[in-house]
């Protein structure tokens, strides 16, 4: 894939908006890669995975996995994996949890994956979610 890959920009002024954002970037990866999702706190993100999880047909509630660490939503075959790196204060609590066996067969999305960007394996698609003056936010991607 080339490197100059053009970035997706979105505006999104609700979260029903963001939702739909989220599942264009689903249908564009058909259901699998890494995502790592960046933006200040109550940026979005975790709305965002829960637009992942609305296209995906999972039914289970994403809520943040702020203290579990990681949530696992899905049945076999359509999984979803919701990391957040916000409370790991080091790389090492990631890498414990088994982090790089969720990298390879289904959807893992990752809240504040910027923080630990050595981490993340070099195919990740980073969305990054800003929120603006008037309280919209624009999402962007590059894949
Ligand atoms: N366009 C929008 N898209 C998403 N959320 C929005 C939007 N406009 C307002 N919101 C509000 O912003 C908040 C986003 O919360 P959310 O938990 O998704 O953020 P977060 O980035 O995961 O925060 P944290 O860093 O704490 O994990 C919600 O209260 C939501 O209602
Ligand atoms: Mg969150």
């Amino acid at each position: 894939m080339s490197s100059l890959s053009k970035p997706s920009i979105f505006y999104s002024s609700s979260v029903e908006e963001t939702l739909t954002i989220a599942s264009l970037l689903v249908k564009s990866i058909a259901g699998r890669g890494v995502i790592s999702l960046e933006g200040p706190l109550g940026a979005g993100k975790t709305h965002f995975v829960k637009g992942v999880a609305r296209a995906l047909e999972i039914q289970e509630e994403v809520t943040s996995p702020t203290f579990t660490l990681l949530q696992i939503y899905g049945l076999e075959n359509n999984r979803l994996y919701h990391f957040d790196f916000y409370r790991f204060n080091e790389e090492s609590e990631a890498l414990d949890l088994g982090l790089e066996d969720y990298f390879s067969e289904y959807l893992t999305l990752i809240e504040w994956g910027n923080k630990f960007p050595s981490l993340l394996p070099p195919e990740t698609i980073r969305v990054i979610i800003e929120p603006l003056e008037n309280g919209a936010r624009m999402i962007t991607w590059n894949s």
